[in-house]
């Protein structure tokens, strides 16, 4: 068993997410058990190449393997997480290196352990730090932190998946890692056009409805939301609007009634929640709405609530970092494995907001319809594919279901 440090690093796309990703591949490996995680650290890059800043944390693991087949796992993890090939220094996705294993010095040529500038990079000792306060060099036993050169001290900016150096219970039963379920799709609407034309892309798996985005379309409300469950085979959440716990347990029992596939939406004030507990103690299902930080979180999970609704983009307009509390709630879930409440990403604005979500490992997102529209538009599969399509014209016989067909009945297939 190896017992080892490994260093986290990235500068590129949502940075945090790609650590915390990073963190549930490597303890998702059979062979390796995340034990502790440091701070998260922001450094401006070094190198001149990097634009950076780069965010850098570190993981205690245990390992069951060579140090050969740890270092292929770091590999493995940064591939996964689209590391692409880049120069020393550059931008990058996510960096795992191995920094430190408990009584092992190695010096192969693609591997140096401890890492040999360690001293030099206050952005690793620190992490490293945290996890293995008493680590030292296995060569010349002295503490890898007696003599560090290190001035300026990074800045902390979180931490990661735990407290700080802390036991890392979580893991991984969260979206990304589970078994047969990507990240389910839902549309944030309450228009019956857009809800049938996404519909039959064949990829939709729920909608959300809100007492505004109802207004908005001027239809009545209870059919409406009954029209969406003909049309959605999955939850399609309905708001109650009542001002206390016991209107909104008779709003919510009345709506579950409409059909089967109506989840009760709940706005999270102490009413809220109350009547949350409520329904779910009598199995109806329910979606807590308006959740701007984790505590909220936590508590509506703790009310029984099927799904949680952190709202990303309204986060983001008061010049707030909206997929952190995203990440924030998935980590706090996965701590604690008995909660089952799903992470509904919700005010989502942009398609970064949806790659970044799955990133994060939100079990949902409700997307609205410019936004779902968007995901697929990439001017080089555009391109593309009129390049296609006009080089098939050329081809002399370009009728593919007779060719087939001629095939199949020569073949007897
Ligand atoms: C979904 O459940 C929410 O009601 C919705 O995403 C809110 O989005 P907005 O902030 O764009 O209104």
């Amino acid at each position: 068993m190896l017992d080892a440090v490994l260093g986290l690093g990235a500068s590129l796309g949502g940075r945090r997410a790609n650590l915390a990703l990073a963190v549930r591949l490597l303890d998702a490996d059979p062979r390796s058990r995340v034990t502790r995680t440091s701070r998260i650290l922001e450094t401006a890059a070094v190198g001149g190449v990097a634009r950076g800043p780069f965010l850098n944390a570190a993981v205690r693991v245990d390992f069951r393997g060579s140090v050969g087949e740890l270092l292929g796992l770091c590999q493995d993890v940064e591939r996964r997480l689209g590391r692409q090939r880049a120069p020393r220094w550059a931008d990058r996705a996510i960096d795992v290196d191995v920094l430190w294993i408990a009584g092992r010095r190695v010096r192969l040529p693609e591997l140096q352990v401890p890492h040999p500038r360690l001293q030099d990079r206050p952005f690793a000792l620190g992490p490293l730090q945290d996890v293995a306060p008493g680590a030292r060099c296995a060569h010349s036993g002295r503490s890898l932190f007696a003599d560090t050169r290190q001035e300026v001290v990074p800045h902390a900016v979180g931490v990661l998946a735990g407290p700080v150096a802390g036991v890392y219970r979580g893991l991984p039963s969260r979206t990304p890692l589970r078994a047969g379920g990507a990240m389910k799709f839902f549309l944030d609407t309450a228009n019956l056009d857009q809800v049938r034309e996404i519909a039959a892309w064949g990829i939709l798996d729920g909608v959300t409805t809100n007492p505004s985005l109802i207004a908005k379309e001027g239809g009545d409300f209870v059919e409406t939301v009954a029209e969406i469950c003909t049309i959605v085979n999955g939850p399609v959440s309905a708001e109650v609007v009542a001002e206390n716990p016991d209107d909104m347990v008779t709003q919510g029992r009345l709506l579950a009634r409409i059909s089967d596939h109506v989840v009760v939406k709940v706005p999270l004030t102490v009413a809220g929640i109350t009547a949350t507990a409520r329904l779910s103690a009598e199995g109806i299902r329910t979606n807590v709405t308006l959740c701007f930080q984790a505590n909220q979180a936590l508590i509506a999970a703790k009310a029984g609530a099927t799904y949680i609704s952190p709202f990303i983009g309204r986060v983001d307009d008061i010049s707030t970092e909206g997929m952190q509390l995203i990440e924030e709630i998935v980590s706090i879930y996965a701590n604690f494995p008995e909660l089952d409440t799903q992470v509904l990403a919700a005010s989502i604005r942009h398609p970064l907001h949806v790659s970044q979500s799955a990133l994060a490992g939100a079990d949902v997102a409700t997307i609205p319809y410019p936004v779902m529209k968007k995901l697929l538009n990439h001017p080089l599969t555009d391109s593309g594919n009129t390049k296609f399509t006009a080089d098939w014209a050329s081809v002399p016989d370009s009728d593919i279901v007779g060719q087939v067909q001629r095939y199949l009945d020569k073949t007897g297939r």
